[in-house]
């Protein structure tokens, strides 16, 4: 993790680069006259020329003019300073994070004065822009044999302060650890498929939990089927790969009561099963365990901040391959719960997974619920790929979660699951369930379908198929995995923890 420090003068920096925001009128911001001293007297000019822009997220790069303690300046754009909001900042400092990892620069100084406003304290600022610098400056390394790039990590940044020092170190750090989670998630979608097998995703839980102390249960096949878990294991019935029900346990109080679950889709690899994929449509098919990967990361984070909630993290894990031993369509199963499920499409197999994993987090003493899943292409047609897609049957519950996501700046947006939509999912000639009534509106078919597993349990859907994975860089990281929904999951136990000692 990167090292936050906190200095109350520019001089003597002793890092590589400085970052100087450059706001609308920085002539207003105090000690202007100290950076224009410590970089260059025409600092002013070559603002007003526009060479140096003001323009919100501009970044200019230019050398130290004369021997100083730093050898490099990122003048960056803020735009109009007492409108400048969280959401923007942590952008901001995303740019500069995806600038610092190209230039390979170690150690940075933060001049925090030009961002702060009425809303924004220095502290913020910290929290803030180590989350943006931190996600930002992420990248998978992968494979390539041939790239000679050397991975220079960032190791420091120092936020140049005038307030409490203690504080804007601890809300930096604060920024580390959930940029850290989220790079960890990311890491964890964007390893390939061959690598990354359910018992490889169980080995990594396995070592969350030594580092955070967690109790960890992992029930494999066997375990499985005497339980009677018979939706994951009919996803899993083509595979070579042992599935792996991934349970983490976080104690905070005496007595296991009140407990949040967090469930995850963690299918490794998605082919479609027998209603097998179109080629294209399969590639990118290893990123259908980013609801595992959120519910891990947020786990990260739970484990650093330690929230007075209790908390189960319940990950179900299989690929989804053809054997001639794979389950298909018009099969009859028995989900965990004893619902029975008649299968009319193998592909929507993430919300079988998760039917069983929702029906062991509630019998494992789960009162509220959150699943997170990759779980439809209907998401991306309805809200695209910068939105979350989410259910509830509990609109209170929601309320508090869009709080949580509101403070993390996650955009997530609500679908209705009407009284319509779950005579659709509970229509069977054969069975209490289908797993496909259509595709008309799907996302709500799917969300809708583990929604008959959470039963009264206040109960919210993520459907991150949309936001889990970028086909492009995006303001807060780069091409791939996005870690969607850590910092949101983790925010929120965290915010329910402080509202239960009010
Ligand atoms: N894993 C997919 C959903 C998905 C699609 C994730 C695109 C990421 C990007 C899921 O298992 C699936 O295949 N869903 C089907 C549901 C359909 C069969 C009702 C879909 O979206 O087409
Ligand atoms: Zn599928
Ligand atoms: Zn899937």
């Amino acid at each position: 993790m990167i090292t936050v420090e906190a200095s109350s003068t520019l001089q003597q920096q002793e890092v590589e680069l400085l970052v100087i925001g450059i706001p609308d009128h920085p002539e207003n911001v105090k000690e202007w006259e100290t950076v224009v001293e410590a970089f260059h007297p025409s600092l002013p000019e070559w603002i007003k020329s526009g060479d140096i822009k003001q323009e919100f997220n501009q970044l200019t790069k230019m050398p130290a003019l004369t021997k100083r303690s730093f050898k490099r300046v990122y003048f960056v754009g803020i735009g109009k300073q007492d409108q400048l909001s969280d959401v923007q900042l942590r952008e901001l400092f995303a740019t500069v994070g995806k600038q610092l990892h190209a230039d390979r620069i170690r150690s940075v100084a933060v001049w925090t004065a030009p961002f702060c406003n009425e809303e924004l304290t220095c502290a913020d600022i910290a929290h803030i822009a180590s989350e943006g610098i931190s996600m930002g400056s992420y990248e998978y390394e992968g494979f390539r044999t041939s790239s000679n790039e050397v991975d220079v990590p960032l190791e420091l940044v120092r936020f140049i302060t005038h307030a409490n020092e203690q504080e804007v170190i601890a809300a930096g750090n604060i920024g580390m650890i959930h940029a850290h989670a989220v790079n960890e998630a990311r890491t964890l979608v964007n390893v390939p498929p061959n690598l990354l097998t359910p018992t490889k995703m169980a080995d990594y839980a396995r070592e969350l939990a030594k580092s955070y102390d967690f109790e960890i249960d992992v029930l494999g096949k066997a375990e499985m089927e005497e339980l009677g878990m018979g939706a994951i294991l009919a996803v899993n019935q083509g595979s070579v790969e042992e599935p792996q029900l991934i349970v983490l346990k976080y104690q905070a109080t005496d007595q296991w009561e009140d407990v949040i679950g967090l469930v995850g889709k963690g299918v490794t690899y998605d082919t479609g099963g027998y209603s097998l994929k179109p080629r294209e449509g399969m590639i990118g098919m290893k990123g259908d365990m980013g609801g595992a990967a959120a519910v891990l990361g947020a786990m990260c984070i739970i484990g650093e901040s330690r929230p007075k909630k209790n908390v189960i993290a319940v990950i179900a894990s299989t690929d989804n391959m053809i054997s001639g031993t794979a389950f298909k369509p018009d099969d009859v199963i028995t989900s965990l719960s004893g619902k029975t499920i008649e299968v009319l499409n193998t592909d929507a197999e993430g919300r079988l997974v998760l039917a069983d994993a929702v029906t062991y987090a509630k019998q494992a003493g789960a009162e509220y619920l959150i699943d997170v899943a990759t779980l439809t292409g209907g998401v991306i047609v309805a809200l695209g790929n910068d939105k979350t897609g989410t259910l509830t049957n509990d609109q209170d519950f929601y309320k508090q979660f869009e709080k949580a996501a509101e403070e993390t700046g996650e955009f997530i947006w609500q679908l209705p699951l009407t009284e319509n939509d779950k005579k659709r999912i509970r229509k069977s000639p054969v069975a209490d369930l289908n797993n496909s009534p259509g595709r008309d509106g799907h996302m709500i078919f799917g969300g809708g379908f583990v929604g008959e597993f959470a039963e009264n349990t206040p109960w919210i859907h993520l459907d991150i198929a949309g936001t889990s994975d970028a086909s492009s860089p995006h303001v807060l990281g780069p091409k791939g995995a996005t870690g969607v929904m850590v910092r949101t999951l983790a925010t929120f136990v965290e915010r329910l923890a402080a509202t239960d000692q009010e």
